[in-house]
């Protein structure tokens, strides 16, 4: 977290798929945002993923590596498709290696369902009405990165393993995380784990309940991610902040998007340790929307948004995105997703209009 710095060194990595479309509109709201503000902007761009293997390059090369760690802030695209599913090394490891090398421990995924856009959700309007959701996702640990990991034996005696494992203090700082953030909502913290079969969740919920105590003027619940992911669905609107171990974290920000009705809204952003904030859409390269220019622009100028806030401390540019992203969608400036014929940059353009009008 810095304060207000006079110039914004990003380190930009629009990877494959429609992350480069997606990437390019966040930019241009980026540099609206900034306009006007005092605060430079500085963008570099490098190669991850499936685009760095293109090169004969490794998913993470050194030199992007080195940018990000470097920058006030790293940018993602998305990275991954099915070009390089069968390869021998997977644009996915740049990602995961990425977040890992930058101490990103804590993944913020927020879920808002906008006011307006209730129609779109895969559920009822008044099931959705309001919802709003923090999922804190822990990031760099469990069946990830959990050793061993891999594969042995020929068919048919195939056999593979993940580890999944999480140490007591891997599980006290994302806690610390997701608590911080309660203070400043409605106070609510729902644990989600599997406690009545993992031991690594025994701990989890052991370790929480005792996170739990040093913050007296939060409440916190658990639950077991079965369950969970039924009562998301029935009643979002019973949830504030959610914290869990990052597999889970996987599946159920996914689900969460059909609170919205679409992977297109959702924004994230990960840190928590020495590193720079790395934001991006929580939506992957979409292979069957990708190079059509109608991939929905709005996670990843949400995750502007989140950047502004938490990498320059300026809640009010970042609301201002958010505002706009708002007004664009009461428009009706839509992409397909959410059943409108808008492209990805006619999108851009309304929100870099809404913002400029305001200035
Ligand atoms: P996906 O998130 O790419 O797509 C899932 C569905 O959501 C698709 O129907 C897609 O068209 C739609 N969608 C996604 N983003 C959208 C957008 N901006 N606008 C409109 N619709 C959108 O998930 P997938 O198809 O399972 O994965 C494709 C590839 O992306 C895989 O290689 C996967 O590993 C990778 N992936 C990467 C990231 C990341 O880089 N952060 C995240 C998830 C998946
Ligand atoms: C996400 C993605 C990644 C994850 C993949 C691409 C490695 O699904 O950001 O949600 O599983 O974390
Ligand atoms: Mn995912």
């Amino acid at each position: 977290m810095t304060s207000s710095p006079r110039r914004l060194r990003l380190a930009v990595l629009p990877g494959d798929g429609v992350g480069p479309e997606v990437t390019e509109a966040a930019l241009q709201v980026l540099a609206s945002a900034l306009a006007e503000s005092g605060i430079g902007l500085e963008v570099t761009r490098h190669p991850i993923g499936g685009a760095a293997l293109d090169q004969g390059l490794d998913p993470l090369p050194a030199p992007t590596f080195k940018a990000a760690r470097e920058a006030d802030a790293v940018f993602l695209g998305a990275v991954g498709g099915p070009r390089w599913d069968s390869g021998p090394a997977r644009p996915e490891a740049g990602l995961l290696q990425l977040r890992r090398q930058l101490g990103a421990f804590a993944n913020v995924r927020p879920v808002r369902v906008l006011e307006g856009l209730e129609e779109f959700s895969a559920l009822r309007p008044e099931v959705v009405r309001g919802a709003d959701v923090l999922f804190v996702r822990e990031l760099t640990g469990g069946a990830y990165f959990g050793r061993p990991q891999g594969r042995a034996g020929a068919a048919p005696g195939r056999r593979a393993v993940d580890t999944t494992e999480y140490s007591e203090a891997e599980i006290v700082r994302v806690l610390e995380v997701a608590f911080r953030l309660a203070r400043e909502r409605s106070r609510r913290v729902v644990s989600v784990d599997k406690a009545n079969v993992l031991a690594t969740s025994r701990l989890w919920r052991e370790v929480a309940s005792e996170v739990g105590r040093r913050h007296p003027e939060c409440e916190l619940e658990h639950c077991l991610v079965d369950s969970f992911a039924l009562r998301l669905l029935l009643r979002p609107t019973d949830f504030d902040v959610v914290v869990t171990e990052n597999l889970f974290g996987d599946i159920l920000t996914d689900e969460a998007a059909a609170l919205p009705g679409t992977l297109g809204l959702l924004p994230s952003a990960s840190g928590g340790g020495e590193g720079p904030w790395l934001f991006e859409p929580v939506h992957g390269s979409a292979p069957d929307i990708a190079g059509r220019g109608i991939a929905n622009p709005l996670g990843a100028i949400l995750a502007i948004s989140m950047l502004l806030r938490l990498s320059l401390d300026r809640p009010d540019l970042g609301a201002a995105v958010e505002d706009a992203v708002a007004g664009t969608v009461g428009d009706r400036c839509l992409t397909p997703d959410l059943g409108g014929r808008a492209t990805t940059s006619e999108v851009a353009e309304q929100v870099v209009g809404r913002l400029a009008a305001r200035r």
